[in-house]
């Protein structure tokens, strides 16, 4: 096996191989001097020496431009690594720079973190390669707004994607909670719009200077990486409002928000003022990027200030549009006009279909398949990046490495003719959870599944070849300094409680074929040593199930780890006494189902309540001791989910009322974004007792300075645990 990723068109393994060596030399005209001198700087920076320019023939590596590759396109290429030279060729600068990454791959992982013993060389297995791309736009989104990301990082992420052949970087550079790119007409933006208060007092923030951006730049050309910027409008835009409010509809003020949702303070639509400044904006941005796209947005913007603003319905009337939606419309095919101006062409958010496409607008489907089949009927460009398959910010949970590897960019409704308007795809690095040192851990490996899908598109083979490659490739990503995450969760937990024999029977289930399950029960690491997983089996007693799988031999994905409590009021009913309404009865069984919740509020295994505060009543048959009453809630308020402020427990005593016997509250920051768990504790001296009755009391509505304000909070409780 030959481990390229992405796998190669065609591949043939030849016999012996070639010795390279300080002797090598490089041959090369004029033509191709671009990637040669890529290859001496790699050289240089991996091993410390470069190559002697020389004729081809023996113990040559050559690169060279033939035109009649050109059945490859601008980014396919020839490698002939014989015994004694290895060959390079394609009919663009493109093709031999993927040529030079598939050799890379051929090297010995140590070339990659500079630990090689080159001395006497390194052997280079002798192959035939012909290669190309199935799809022209093959790329990944990084947010650098939700956190910033520094300018050596975006350039790792830039290598990273050159050397497994994707070709565009989507930088994601202004957002509600901050812009990163200075604009010299505007300096508030990044004055103020850069940096933000987090809910815990720190200062969050950072943005590119325009002498960074153009360094990225030409760092991305070098390694044939398009940079496409995305300025954000109509939406996402409140951290710009916050330094210009003029050019919202309510004039503001506004702070740069620190909570993880969607603003409805956006540009308005009405005031010329906007125009004029994102066109300035603009300007500024054609002359730092030369991409031919420019990523306008256009997602997620609410039309509730548009609805109530003077100058946004004026602007309606006087253009004769129907509806917010068509004012949106407007919007964006006002910016288009202006780039089409300048050259250039938008792309946008599938939302930006709604209320009429603007007519050269190429659309990226994010919210599914449909807005990208839609527009491909109409004969646009679209670029497919479904959350359902190409979000990393989403847990391998429900976006695995297989997931990723199974999506096909160009939907099956479309005909052959329209599905030619799928450019390609690009993976998409949303950060509202994943700081700069997490980001890896989200990419990796499932980048690795999406290049293969934009890369060697149909002809990916299947997904157990794929692994096998893939494991070959973790030693060469750790000596790249890649700190991976896991592929998948691939194993499910189920635990049913038996309320006859008191305990617990748990089953293991695989969600993939070909995994064999090793586990243990009290929390601790799982190995092939530990118990493989045959039928279910039965826990007595409070436990931890930690559930590993493993392909082939080797530990896939992380493992699955759910906590299993046995305590006194198990699979007791709670009267719900309130909130009254919309109390779902499985959601309440979950209080008391034994099992414990995760960070992931929709897990299954916690209780949602909205509204009023929480009073749950839990009545004995006979008066039982109890001393002490513990119950967890989540915190996640990009989900308007709140820790209640306080636990307040009664106990009654037969034939009496209800008398508090302990009350608790918390320290986490009211706004603290989470996801996090709090248990509440109440213990008091033990007491007969012939019901329990809990009271958590809610902040109800979401506070001032969420995006929800005034709006109905949730709280989500997850055991209530009695000893
Ligand atoms: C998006 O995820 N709002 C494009
Ligand atoms: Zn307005």
């Amino acid at each position: 096996m030959i481990p390229i990723i992405p796998k190669p068109s065609q591949i043939e393994k030849q016999d012996g191989s070639f010795r390279f060596t300080l002797q090598t030399v490089l041959d090369f005209s004029e033509r191709e001097a671009p990637v040669a001198s890529f290859f001496q700087s790699l050289l240089q920076e991996k091993v410390g020496f470069q190559l002697k320019k020389g004729k081809s023939g023996e113990n040559a590596l050559s690169f060279h431009l033939n035109e009649t590759l050109s059945h490859l396109g601008k980014e396919g290429y020839r490698l002939r690594v014989l015994p004694e030279a290895i060959q390079i060729e394609a009919s663009a600068l493109a093709g031999l720079f993927y040529g030079i990454q598939t050799l890379r791959q051929l090297f010995p992982p140590e070339f990659e973190d500079g630990t090689l013993a080159w001395k006497s060389g390194w052997e280079v297995p002798a192959v035939t390669i012909e290669d190309k791309p199935q799809f022209p736009w093959r790329g990944l989104l990084l947010d650098c707004c939700r956190h910033f990301m520094s300018v050596d990082f975006v350039k790792r992420v830039i290598d990273l994607l050159a050397f497994y052949k994707l070709n565009r970087f989507h930088w994601h550079l202004t957002e509600d909670q901050g812009w990163r790119i200075e604009i010299k007409k505007y300096p508030k933006l990044t004055e103020i719009g850069a940096w933000r208060r987090e809910p815990d007092g720190s200062v969050h923030g950072g943005f590119y200077t325009q002498e960074e951006i153009r360094e990225v730049v030409v760092y991305a050309q070098e390694r044939f990486v398009t940079v496409v910027p995305e300025i954000e409008m109509p939406g996402h835009s409140r951290a710009a409002l916050a330094a210009y409010p003029e050019l919202s509809c309510t004039g503001g003020p506004f702070e740069v928000p620190n909570q993880w949702s969607i603003y409805k303070d956006i540009y308005c639509a009405g005031n010329e003022e906007t125009f004029r400044f994102l066109e300035d904006v603009l300007a500024e941005v054609l002359a730092l990027f030369p991409s031919r796209y420019i990523h306008i947005g256009g997602d997620e913007a609410p039309k509730d200030r548009w609805k109530a603003c003077p100058l946004c319905q004026k602007r309606i009337q006087t253009e004769g549009l129907k509806d917010e939606h068509e004012l949106q419309s407007y919007f964006i095919k006002r910016m288009e006009k202006f780039l089409n101006a300048q050259g250039r062409q938008i792309i946008g958010w599938d939302e930006i279909l709604e209320g009429g496409l603007a007519p050269g607008a190429t659309v990226q489907s994010w919210r599914g398949e449909e807005g990208g089949v839609t527009a491909a009927k109409a004969r646009h460009d679209v670029v497919m990046s479904p959350h359902q398959f190409v979000y990393f910010d989403h847990p391998v949970q429900f976006k695995s490495l297989k997931r990723v590897f199974d999506f096909r960019p160009v939907p099956a409704e479309l005909s052959p003719e329209e599905g030619c308007h799928v450019l390609g795809s690009e993976s998409c690095m949303w950060t509202e959870y994943v700081p700069q040192e997490k980001v890896d851990t989200m990419v990796f490996p499932r980048l690795l599944a999406f290049t293969e899908v934009v890369w060697a598109g149909d002809d990916r083979g299947d997904f157990s070849e794929f692994w096998q490659r893939t494991l070959v490739h973790y030693p060469r990503l750790e000596k790249l300094g890649v700190k991976r995450g896991p592929e998948a969760q691939p194993v499910a937990v189920q635990a049913r409680f038996l309320p006859n024999e008191k305990r617990f029977e748990i089953s293991l289930k695989a969600t993939e074929s070909g995994l064999e399950i090793f586990y243990t029960t009290d929390g601790s690491d799982t190995g092939k040593n530990t118990i493989r997983y045959e039928a279910p089996f039965f826990l007595e007693q409070t436990a931890v199930v930690k559930a590993q799988a493993f392909r082939d031999g080797s530990a896939y994905g992380a493992p699955t780890v759910q906590s299993v409590v046995l305590h006194k009021v198990l699979r007791k009913s709670v009267q719900v006494i309130s909130p009254k309404k919309e109390v779902n009865c499985e959601g309440v069984s979950r209080l008391t189902d034994g099992l414990l919740g995760s960070l992931e509020s929709n897990d299954g295994h916690w209780a949602p309540f909205q509204g009023e505060d929480f009073v749950g009543v839990l009545t004995f048959e006979e008066p039982t001791l109890v001393q002490k009453v513990r119950v967890r809630f989540l915190q996640n308020t990009s989900r308007r989910i709140f820790l209640p402020e306080k636990v307040t427990v009664f106990l009654r005593e037969k034939g009496k009322d209800f008398v508090p016997v302990g009350e608790v509250g918390h320290s986490i920051p009211l706004l603290a974004r989470g996801p996090l768990i709090q248990e509440f504790e109440i213990s008091f001296a033990p007491k007969s007792a012939s019901a329990i009755r809990l009271e958590a009391k809610v902040i109800g509505i979401c506070p001032a300075k969420h995006p929800g304000e005034g709006e109905p909070a949730w709280l989500f409780a997850d055991e209530i645990v009695v000893e």
